[in-house]
């Protein structure tokens, strides 16, 4: 049993799973976000990544849920695990729909990240896997912050995907620290955590650079060079998708680095007057 109390998280407030469902089969059939085939083929490639990420976050916390004694971070695992739960299951329906809709090889758009996932949990440690958890949950972190933004890229998707992504970004954002926290008590380095983000931030580009090129090639747009275009400028421009996120993103390499120094609870907040206002 764990005892130390490191965690250092700024919310003290619970973690609930909102259990949501969107209605999106139509949209997936068109290039949703502002018309653009790449950022679509991009969200579309992230989707698919989720459903088994997510039971690979979830696995990797809840291995060491019986060896935490703090009760608010015994807590924050629950809904932790119950909002992981809920993103699985609506992104397994989207990438279902998604395939159907568009053609797309499900399985073959799965296989290299399922077969990895489950290599990583059959040959390497618990606290491995939990530093490779705690590496993508600040990815995760710094991206919803961006589309939780009030000029954010979803301003231009369709208002049931905008929804659904803001939905999912919100809780990421609400839960960004608790497998980090778990981390912390267990006795996770700082050295672990960073090698694990170096890590998997490679394997996720690559990963992401396959799906959108398997897209683009079953839509025919691979070799339409403004569509290439029109999606770096999308990424990268003024309003792009990372601009800004370098900064955060190092952020996680910095001694004593704790996800909750980057206070974004005002997003959050934003995000619950917005969808009790349309309720
Ligand atoms: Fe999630
Ligand atoms: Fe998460």
């Amino acid at each position: 049993m764990f005892t130390t109390n490191t965690t250092a998280s700024a919310s003290s407030k619970p973690i609930t799973p909102r259990d949501r469902s969107h209605d999106i089969a139509d949209h997936l059939k068109s290039d949703w976000l502002g018309d653009n085939p790449f950022l679509t083929a991009f969200f579309n490639t992230l989707s698919i990544t989720f459903p088994a990420g997510e039971k690979f976050f979830i696995d990797s916390v809840r291995h060491y849920r019986g060896d935490i004694s703090d009760p608010k971070l015994s807590a924050d695992i629950r809904g932790f695990c119950g909002q992981e739960g809920f993103h699985r299951r609506e992104h397994q329906r989207y990438n279902e729909a998604l395939a159907q809709a568009r053609g797309y090889d499900l399985d073959k758009l799965e296989r290299v990240m399922t077969r990895r996932l489950a290599w990583a949990q059959r040959k390497m440690s618990p606290l491995s896997n939990l530093a490779a958890t705690v590496a993508i949950e600040h990815l995760t972190a710094v991206f919803a912050e961006r589309l939780l933004d009030e000029n954010s890229i979803l301003n231009t998707a369709e208002p049931e995907m905008r929804e659904l992504w803001r939905w999912h970004s919100a809780e990421e954002m609400e839960h960004k620290a608790v497998a980090f926290d778990v981390y912390l008590q267990v006795g996770g380095s700082e050295k672990q955590r960073r090698r694990a983000m170096r890590r998997v931030s490679l394997l996720i580009t690559l990963e992401l650079m396959k799906g959108i090129c398997y897209m683009l090639k079953t839509d025919g747009h691979l070799y339409n060079f403004s569509v290439w275009r029109q999606g770096i400028k999308g990424l990268f421009g003024k309003q792009g998708l990372f601009t800004g996120t370098w900064a955060p993103y190092r952020e996680f390499y910095t001694k004593g680095f704790h996800p909750w120094q980057q206070d974004t609870s005002h997003l959050l907040e934003a995000w619950e007057s917005e969808t009790k206002a349309l309720s």
